[in-house]
């Protein structure tokens, strides 16, 4: 099975080619859609906030010695905030950090979009909203962004999911915006999905039970890989996934970064449950595509 590409429309309104894509297979990819420039602006903003994140924190969260309580802190509380996770391979157990800063780090998340001027603008693009108006989203909320860094030789291997496991509403409504700020390939841990499989329940959900994050099982069955397909695309490119659509990547074994950003959209005509893992301020209530 091949997944269909597109080129990106220039208003971001869907064809109805496209979204009978996206609910056939439950991916739509579309190529071109930011231009290298808009890539590259990310990148270095990227970049700048990863220069002022202060590695001391990374000694005191992240030590493999200190108490998991103050690493659950920092992520339990990281949906209204730029908090920044470090790679597993790239940490001593003292908490140091065994190579350059700037190659330690697994994603920043998750409020860019709410907090950092760049990616506010970038996030909030009329094109991105023109997507999530095509594919049915009547209220949409910006409710998860990630930078993800998927760094040279250790960029950690992320697992068969479904995005609605994480986020969570009533009924189902979250989608990822995915964009490929780098040509992403099989070397370099591209994402594989299983077209046609977000028509199915979901198997996981991760929330709150007694105050304590669980993960509830709801089907035990494996994803299977016969079927899977390998998302390989160029820099710019727009993957918009369905929350039920169980995707994965690899670890990247090779030498060469692949730099995504992905924001999750809910539809506020849907109820989010206060179980789920992301919790916002009060002061913070979730903004749609306008502002
Ligand atoms: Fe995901």
């Amino acid at each position: 099975m091949v997944v269909q590409r597109f080129q990106a429309p220039i208003d971001g309104k869907l064809s109805a080619e496209m979204t009978a894509a996206y609910e056939r297979d439950g991916v739509l990819v579309l190529e071109g859609m930011v231009p290298r420039r808009d890539c590259q602006a990310l990148m270095r903003r990227a970049g700048e906030l990863v220069e002022g994140f202060d590695t001391s924190e990374s000694a005191t969260v992240f030590s493999t010695t200190t108490r998991s309580h103050d690493r659950d802190e920092y992520f339990r509380t990281s949906g209204g905030r730029i908090r920044f996770f470090l790679e597993e391979g790239a940490i001593a157990a003292d908490g140091a950090l065994n190579r350059e800063k700037s190659q330690c780090i697994n994603k920043v998340g998750h409020a860019l979009h709410d907090l950092d001027p760049v990616f506010d603008a970038f996030s909030r693009d009329r094109r991105l909203s023109a997507v999530a108006q095509s594919i049915g989203c009547a209220r949409p909320l910006l409710l998860q962004s990630m930078y993800i860094f998927k760094q040279p030789n250790i960029g950690g291997e992320v697992t068969w999911h479904q995005d609605s496991t994480y986020l969570y509403t009533e009924p189902l409504s979250v989608f990822g915006l995915w964009i490929a700020l780098e040509d992403a390939t099989i070397e370099n841990g591209c994402l594989w999905a299983l077209p046609g499989r977000h028509l199915e329940p979901l198997r996981n959900r991760y929330r709150y039970v007694d105050g304590k994050l669980t993960t509830e099982v709801l089907n035990p069955e494996k994803w299977p890989e016969e079927g899977k397909v390998p998302l390989e695309v160029p820099q710019g490119t727009l993957v918009v996934l369905h929350g039920s659509l169980p995707h994965r990547s690899d670890t990247n074994f090779s030498g060469k970064s692949r730099h995504a950003y992905a924001l999750h959209v809910i539809d506020g005509a849907c109820r989010y449950t206060d179980d789920n893992w992301l919790r916002r301020p009060a002061d913070m209530p979730l903004r749609g595509f306008d502002g």
